[in-house]
C-alpha cells in the first residue's frame, strides 16, 4: 500500500472511531424522521376526513373500508388530539393545528369526567400538548380541572387510584396502565398547583412498586385491592395471556411510567425499576428480532401470533427518555433498539402505505386480544406514541 492510501486509510478508521459512523446514522435518523412526519401531515388529512366531527378515530376496519369511531369517554379520545399536535409541531401545517383544535373543543368536557382512571391518557395527551405548544391558558385550566376529576377516585387507605369501578370480578382493580395517569398529577403540582397531586401520584407510584411486579420485574396487569385497608385481595389479568403472563403493552407502560415518575420526583427506586423493566423487555427470549413484541410475551403460540405495534411504540418513546438519565454506556443501549423499533415501524412491515388503512399510521396492533377485541389492527395510541418516539429522538438524540 503506497503512503498516500494507507494515510487515506488511518484517516478513514480515525473518522469511524471518533463518532462519524454516528454521525452517518444520526443523519438517517433525521431523514427517516423527516419521512415520517411528511407522511403523517398527510396521512392523518386522510384520517379527519373519515371521522365526523362529533366524535374520535378508534380503529380501522378493513374488511368494509371503515374506520370505527368512539364518543369522548372512550379512554383513547386524546391521542388523535394528540397525535395532530405532534404532527403539527414538526411540520407547522396550520390545517393540522386547526383539525386538533376542532376535536380538543368536543374532548373539553371530559375534563370533568370520573368514571375511571385515564383522565390522564384522555386529558394529558390532548391538553398536555396542546399547552406545552401553544402556552394557551385555557388549555392549563382544563388539565387543572382533569386533575382534580382524576384524584376523585383516590383512596387514602390503600394509597392507591382505583382503575376501573367494582365488578363482578373485581374489588378494587389497579391496573399497569395507571402508571400513565400520574403524569397529569405530578405536572399539575410542578406548574404551581396543589402539592397533594405530586404526593398521590407518588403514592400510587410506590404502592404499584410494591404490589405490581414479580421478581424478574414483569408486571402483572391488574392488582386487586381491598381499598378500605390496602391488602391485596388477588393479582391477574384482563388483557393478557394469563394471570402470570407479561402483556406486552403492560410492561411498556411500566418502563415508561416509572421513567416518567423518576423526571418528576428524582427517586432512585423509580430509575432503578425502570432498568429493570428495560432489561425484561429487552432481554426477553420471545422479543422478535425487529423489535416488535407479541401480544404478550408468553402468549400461546409464538412465533404464530399477532405483534403490538402499539406496544413496540410506547417502549420506544420510554426508552428515548430512560436514555436521558443514565450512564452514557446504558444510552446507547436504550437508543440503540428505540432505533430499531422506530425502523421497523417505519418500514413497510408496520406502516401504511398513503391513503390507505383508513388514514391512521400504523398496522398490527392488538387492543384485548382475550376479549377478542382489536386484533392486528391500527390504534390511536400506537400512532400517538410512535409520533411521541420520532418527536423525543429529535429533541434529544439529533
Ligand atoms: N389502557 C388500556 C390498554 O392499554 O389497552
Amino acid at each position: 500500500m503506497s503512503k498516500l492510501l494507507f494515510t487515506v486509510y488511518l484517516l478513514t478508521m480515525a473518522g469511524i472511531a471518533s463518532g462519524q459512523g454516528a454521525y452517518s446514522k444520526k443523519e438517517q435518523m433525521k431523514q427517516l424522521i423527516a419521512r415520517q412526519f411528511e407522511f403523517a401531515d398527510q396521512q392523518y388529512k386522510v384520517l379527519a376526513k373519515n371521522v365526523p366531527a362529533d366524535v374520535m378515530p378508534k380503529t380501522y376496519v378493513a374488511k368494509n373500508n371503515k374506520v370505527e369511531t368512539s364518543d369522548t369517554k372512550w379512554w383513547c379520545s386524546g391521542f388523535y388530539p394528540g397525535s395532530l399536535l405532534y404532527i403539527y409541531e414538526y411540520t407547522k401545517d396550520t390545517a393540522i393545528l386547526k383539525e386538533a383544535k376542532k376535536r380538543l373543543a368536543i374532548l373539553e368536557k371530559e375534563k370533568h369526567y370520573t368514571g375511571n382512571h385515564d383522565l390522564g391518557f384522555m386529558m394529558f395527551c390532548s391538553f398536555g400538548n396542546a399547552y406545552r405548544i401553544t402556552k394557551n391558558p385555557i388549555y392549563k385550566s382544563t388539565i387543572d380541572t382533569a386533575a382534580a376529576s382524576l384524584i376523585t377516585r383516590y383512596h387514602p387507605a390503600a394509597k392507591v387510584i382505583q382503575s376501573w369501578n367494582s365488578n363482578k370480578q373485581w374489588k378494587g382493580p389497579v391496573i399497569i396502565d395507571n402508571m400513565m395517569n400520574l403524569e397529569l398529577l405530578a405536572w399539575v403540582t410542578d406548574q404551581g398547583g396543589d402539592p397533594k397531586y405530586k404526593e398521590i401520584a407518588i403514592n400510587h407510584a410506590d404502592a404499584t412498586m410494591k404490589n405490581h411486579f414479580r421478581t424478574d420485574y414483569s408486571s402483572y396487569h391488574v392488582v386487586d385491592y381491598d381499598m378500605n385497608t390496602g391488602k391485596v385481595v388477588k393479582k391477574g389479568t384482563a388483557q393478557g395471556a394469563s394471570n402470570e403472563s407479561a402483556w406486552s403493552r403492560g410492561q411498556g407502560w411500566a418502563l415508561y411510567g416509572y421513567t416518567m415518575m423518576y423526571r418528576f420526583t428524582q427517586k432512585q427506586s423509580y430509575l432503578d425499576l425502570a432498568k429493570h423493566i428495560a432489561k425484561f423487555i429487552l432481554e426477553n427470549p420471545n422479543m422478535p428480532a425487529d423489535g416488535i413484541p407479541y401480544w404478550d410475551f408468553n402468549a400461546p403460540g409464538i412465533p404464530n401470533t399477532y405483534r403490538d405495534a402499539s406496544a413496540a411504540a410506547v417502549i420506544a418513546a420510554g426508552l428515548l427518555e430512560l436514555g436521558q438519565y443514565v450512564t452514557k454506556k446504558e444510552q446507547t443501549v436504550y437508543v440503540t433498539e428505540a432505533e430499531k423499533i422506530i425502523t421497523s415501524l417505519s418500514s413497510d412491515a408496520y406502516r401504511s402505505k398513503p391513503g390507505q388503512n383508513g388514514g391512521f399510521l400504523l398496522m398490527h396492533s392488538t387492543g384485548a386480544l382475550p376479549l377478542k377485541s382489536e386484533i392486528d389492527v391500527p390504534l390511536t395510541y400506537a400512532d400517538y406514541y410512535f409520533l411521541e418516539a420520532l418527536t423525543r429522538y429529535k429533541k434529544w438524540y439529533l
